[in-house]
């Protein structure tokens, strides 16, 4: 069992439902998760690993969970690590998005030295921006409200990248017993 921290920023509130997907997995998996905003995290101290969600913005991240992984760099290098990025439906599945994952991905490493271990990246809820007014107004209510609980996320996906988060803890708490059990000597 580890204790799992998993960070996020959101402001349309899509990040915050996909971690709490994400933790809710997490917990199935017999791991114990704790889910909060990048704004309130705790000292990464007492978790065994940690799981940051970053919405993109304006094609690039929100500049929250930048200034996270920015203070945090050392305990998150020193951890297994898995980040999630969520953009716009309609961006997901073209160059945008996965530019903006790339570019920030380069410039955390250069930056911080952080890598995570498991990536991906989901499709969030569409802005009313690119939704545009007419269809804001036909939608207004119920259709609306449904949209931004659904999202366009590919769950199965979510799934996926637990899965892979949960191997890579696996096998992470494998070599430290080992080590733990032999350790080097001088
Ligand atoms: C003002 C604004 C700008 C956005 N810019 C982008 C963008 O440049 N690229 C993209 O893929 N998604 C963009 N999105 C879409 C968000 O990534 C998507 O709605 C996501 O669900 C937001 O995360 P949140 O629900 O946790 O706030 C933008 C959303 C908003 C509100």
């Amino acid at each position: 069992m580890a204790e799992v921290l998993i960070v996020y920023a959101t402001e349309l509130g899509h990040t915050r439902r996909i971690a709490e997907r994400v933790a809710s997995e997490m917990r199935s998996a017999g791991h114990q998760p704790s889910v909060v905003s990048s704004d309130a995290a705790p000292e990464l101290d007492r978790f065994d690993a940690v799981i940051v969600g970053a919405p993109v913005r304006t094609s690039v991240f929100v500049p929250a969970i930048e200034d996270y992984a920015r203070d945090h760099a050392g305990d998150l290098a020193g951890r297994p690590s898995a980040l999630f990025s969520v953009c716009a439906p309609d961006d997901h599945d073209d160059r945008g998005c996965r530019d903006a994952l790339d570019a920030y991905l380069r410039t955390l490493l250069q930056e911080t030295g952080w890598h995570p271990d498991v990536i991906a990246s989901f499709a969030g809820v569409r802005p009313y921006t690119h939704i545009g007014l007419a269809h804001r107004v036909l939608t207004a209510g119920a259709s609306q409200a449904a949209d931004h609980e659904v999202g366009a996320t590919d769950w199965d996906a979510v799934s996926g990248f637990v899965e892979a988060f949960v191997h890579h803890l696996q096998r992470a708490q494998r070599a430290q017993a080992v080590s733990s059990a032999h350790p080097a000597s001088t």
